[in-house]
């Protein structure tokens, strides 16, 4: 795949935006499996994205720079190289399977307001960050690149190994980058704001006719790693009242996690992968490691709902004579989006001619580490048919023009600050 420089700079919102849609689904193309979109940390297709990104980025006159944790960075300088920045990204890697627009497009779009400015210099620079790793495919540990603006990325997350037995540390090595520069990836004291423009990837802006919305907080998350073990034995000989199968199980469990998310209001629940060992037809399976994902805007009701389906795996491994166990991989509590960025944002969609609307994000997002550092907002733009993770992922070229008057709007509202 050629790394063709995006389209001839087009000014106007409406070719701007349709170059955005257009560079989201080129970069779609750089993917580890041909047929479908999957890139994931430091992958081989992810230097395609950056190589057809940093074309972009240096037309832009910015400065350009991959840190340690593998982060795209391209510096446009305020005039008088001022000495605050305002960064304005999202990731590039995705899930396996996916669609164009999740994590790019906040990417893309950050390009496209510095291609607005025309050359213009704002009091301030603006930083667009391409980040890593956020979904954690590679890892199972998420934000891997966003973590690294926070200086969050500790000696056991760079031990941590995929399912190949490299670990971060060695995946950093191997893309040509050096883990001991970490340090200057992390997001100065000069940043006065990150802003993170993203597809909302569910229904709701869809279902109110709405084109964007200010993110509100986005609910956290728990990850576990869960196993439950039995005893290998014959298919055909054992009869069902002396099995101890590890499988039927876990599937008894994944039934009663789907009735808990279901019978709690705001709590969602998914079993994303599922192994049965040894996984032979005629051998009742004795191990089963699948992951559990919960969500919830409010936190207690988060870890009420987790420690309940945790107590409904106990009880139904107690009965079948299975052993139970869980490793949590991820407890991130959810996170308020700044105020005054939110406001500023809100006071942007007004001047734009957007209708005001403000939602909670299902969904995690590089914003909820961020927001540890700097104060954080994020606008989402509405998700056709509702469908992420998912190659039938869409956005509107109506709605990324949207997104871009509001963003000027926004960039025009700070500079006059
Ligand atoms: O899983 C998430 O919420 C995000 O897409 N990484
Ligand atoms: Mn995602
Ligand atoms: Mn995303």
């Amino acid at each position: 795949m050629t790394n063709s420089s995006p389209h001839s700079p087009a000014f106007d919102t409406a070719s701007l935006a349709a170059s955005v849609v257009q560079a989201c689904r080129h970069l779609a193309e750089f993917t580890e499996t041909p047929g479908s979109t999957k890139r994931t940390f430091l992958s081989l297709p992810m230097r395609d994205a950056h190589a057809y990104l940093r074309v972009w980025m240096e037309r832009l006159g910015m400065a350009v720079r991959v840190d340690a944790a593998g982060n795209l960075r391209g510096v446009y300088a305020g005039h008088g190289g001022s000495a605050q920045r305002l960064i304005i990204g999202s990731h590039i890697d995705t899930v396996p399977n996916a669609g164009a627009f999740d994590g790019v497009l906040g990417v893309v779009l950050g390009l496209a307001l510095v291609e607005s400015l025309a050359g213009r210099r704002m009091h301030f620079a603006i930083e667009v960050v391409a980040f890593s790793e956020e979904e954690g495919v590679r890892f199972a540990m998420p934000f891997i690149g966003s973590r690294a603006l926070v200086g969050d990325l500790d000696e056991a997350s760079l031990a941590t190994r995929d399912a190949a037995g490299t670990t971060v540390r060695q995946a950093i090595a191997d893309f040509g980058l050096d883990a001991a520069l970490l340090p200057d990836a992390v997001a100065g004291a000069d940043v006065f704001g990150y802003i993170e423009f993203h597809i909302e990837q569910g229904p709701v802006l869809e279902d109110l006719g709405l084109k964007v919305a200010v993110v509100r907080a986005i609910a956290g998350q728990t990850r576990l790693k869960i196993s439950f073990k039995g005893k290998a034995n014959h298919a055909g000989a054992t009869p069902m009242r002396l099995r101890r199968d590890a499988l039927a199980g876990a599937a008894e469990w994944m039934v009663a996690v789907e009735s808990k998310a279901k019978a709690t209001p705001g709590l969602v629940a998914t079993v994303g992968w599922i192994e049965a060992m040894p996984g032979a037809a005629n051998v009742i399976p004795d191990e089963v490691a699948l992951s559990l994902d919960v969500r919830h805007a409010n936190d207690e009701a988060r870890l009420l709902g987790v420690k309940s389906v945790l107590d409904i795996a106990q009880s139904i491994a107690a009965e079948r004579g299975l052993a139970f166990s869980s490793i949590t991989t991820l407890d991130q509590p959810a996170v308020a989006m700044d105020a005054k960025l939110s406001a500023g944002l809100e006071d942007a969609m007004r001047l734009a001619g957007e209708p005001v609307h403000r939602m909670t994000s299902g969904a995690g997002h590089d914003a909820m580490g961020m927001a540890r550092a700097v104060p954080s907002a994020m606008l989402f733009l509405r998700s056709p048919g509702g469908i992420s993770h998912h190659p039938d992922e869409d956005v509107s070229v109506g709605d990324v023009e949207a997104a871009l008057n509001v963003g000027s709007r926004f960039l025009q509202s700070i500079d006059a600050l």
